[in-house]
């Protein structure tokens, strides 16, 4: 009875055999049929010619035997047939063969009771699919190695904006230590508040640089520190096959050296048009006070005379001692006139800065407009020397002295500070208010002669075009170092005197 049923099952696993075996046996890949105990079934045209046997030479075998030549099954965590039966779902065996690579597919066959019945394997050669993701993947390799290795900082991120690439050029740009302690995540954050969009904006427009590209926009960043940089940068909105956006890239090219050599060419340039200036005008006043010197004296004998005629008690007395207090007040001018042009001689001696910066602040000491302001004094210990006209020199000092307490009108802070460059041989004497400050538009005309926002009766408004006229002489430059309504400093530079050695 037992044998009868036995003989019945295998005919119906026959029968259902000849069908599978006429279907695989048209398969491209090289395939075989198993059954779960390792016991080789069948083969198809292609597997017999890979491996150039005949059917008979196949049927029957184990699996371990004709692959491997033993007797014994391979370990059970090692064979994908086990796998199979243990999972009931299709594995796949990867394969070195030579010359190339195989993935051999085992997929199974189940009965009714859902139970492996039997397991096909087909080979197939993956050598050329291989070959090309290993050709892709040292391209990809390739990219990276290039983007990383790149001098420009280059950033990119997906469509929500997550940074996911960030070259060695960027992060030492944004100043972000390492990839995966990165303190920017998202776009958003490499950007001022709102620019981030702002730029996707101007990227998704056509008529700027074209559909999904910008080059060359000036903008600013903001480093890991919270710094802004100025840079100007290159974008891409990069797009799948589908033409959506995917991801977008960005390129920078930083601008602060750039902009800093600018500044510097333009305050250059600003200098040079303002010593051309000063030297035009410094003619101009030499020639006008040479010629109003003469008829002054002139004017200053005569009514000298006049007053002298006249008795105390004449009505005009009174006039005539106006005449000589405005001549002068005109002589006082084109002295000072003379001293702008550098038309005056000088007596030079060598003298030690913080010295001089005493001896100035000694002579406005008493002044009543310094009553209520706090000297403070950041004298450097070196020993600094300049040959100046000392007289000159606290002429110079005490004009800057006075207007800065006119700025503050009498009350806060001044500050004289005194220090050097070494390597460039030159030494710097600052003083600074918390006064008013400079307007802008004011700035460049107050080295003028006559220029003065002070009252006419009070000031000549020639204070500083002495002041610059004195500095120049002695090889040096006066300037506005900063100012804003909470105060201005000045700067005097001067070179440094090194006495010969020996
Ligand atoms: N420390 C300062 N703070 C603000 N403004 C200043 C300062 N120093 C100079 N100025 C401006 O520059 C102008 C020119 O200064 P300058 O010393 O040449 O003339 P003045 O002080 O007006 O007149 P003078 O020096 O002949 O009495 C001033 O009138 C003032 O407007
Ligand atoms: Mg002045």
């Amino acid at each position: 009875m037992e044998s009868t049923k036995t003989e019945m099952n295998e005919a119906v696993d026959n029968e259902e055999l000849n069908w599978r075996v006429r279907v695989f046996d048209s398969l491209s890949y090289p395939t075989m049929i198993l059954k779960p105990d390792y016991t080789l079934v069948s083969a198809n045209q292609k597997f017999l010619e890979l491996f150039d046997k005949t059917p008979e030479e196949i049927r029957g075998k184990k699996c371990h035997a004709f692959f491997y030549n033993k007797e014994t099954p391979c370990q059970a965590e090692e064979c994908p047939l086990v796998k199979v039966l243990q999972t009931r779902k299709g594995q796949t065996l990867p394969w070195r063969k030579k010359g190339g690579w195989e993935d051999r597919v085992f997929s199974p066959i189940l009965d009714d009771q859902g139970e492996v019945a039997y397991i096909i394997e087909s080979i197939r050669d993956v050598t050329r699919v291989k070959m090309l993701e290993s050709e892709l993947s040292g391209i990809k390799e390739l990219i990276s190695r290039v983007v990383h290795s790149s001098a420009s900082p280059i950033v990119a991120a997906d469509r929500q904006g997550n940074i996911q690439l960030m070259n060695r050029a960027a992060r030492e740009l944004l100043g972000v230590a390492d990839v995966y302690e990165r303190t920017i995540h998202n776009a958003e954050e490499l950007y001022p508040p709102g620019k981030a969009k702002e730029i996707m904006t101007m990227l998704r427009d056509e008529k700027q640089g074209g559909k999904g590209k910008l080059s060359g926009v000036p903008t600013t960043v903001v480093s890991a520190s919270g710094e802004e940089i100025p840079v100007e940068m290159s974008a891409a909105i990069i797009y799948d096959d589908d033409d959506k956006e995917s991801a977008t890239m960005a390129i920078y090219n930083d601008l602060r050296e750039k902009l800093e050599i600018e500044k510097k060419l333009q305050e250059a340039r600003k200098q040079l048009a303002q010593s051309e200036k000063m030297a035009s005008l410094g003619q101009l006043a030499a020639g006008v006070a040479h010629e109003i010197n003469n008829p002054l004296t002139g004017i200053l004998m005569y009514a000298s005379m006049i007053l002298e005629q006249l008795g105390e008690n004449n009505p005009q007395h009174q006039d005539v001692e106006c005449i000589i207090e405005d001549v002068n007040r005109c002589k006082e001018i084109v002295k000072s006139l003379l001293v702008y042009s550098r038309n005056t001689d000088s007596q030079r001696h060598i003298t030690e800065i913080n010295e001089l910066v005493e001896q100035s602040f000694r002579l406005t000491r008493d002044q009543k407009i310094f009553r209520n302001i706090h000297i403070e004094k950041q004298l450097s210990d070196e020993m600094m020397l300049i040959n100046v006209d000392t007289n000159k020199l606290n002429q110079v000092i005490i004009n800057l002295v006075i207007n800065a307490a006119d700025a503050m009108d009498g009350r806060g802070t001044l500050t004289v500070r005194t220090y050097r460059d070494k390597s460039a041989r030159k030494v710097y004497l600052e003083i600074s208010d918390t006064g008013c400050g400079i307007p802008e538009e004011n700035l460049s005309r107050i080295f003028d002669p006559f220029f003065s926002s002070k009252p006419r009766d009070k000031s000549t408004g020639l204070g500083l075009s002495i002041a610059y006229g004195i500095v120049e002489e002695h090889e040096g430059h006066i300037s506005v170092k900063h100012t804003d309504p909470e105060g201005t400093t000045f700067l005097i530079e001067l070179p440094q005197y090194i006495p010969a050695e020996g």
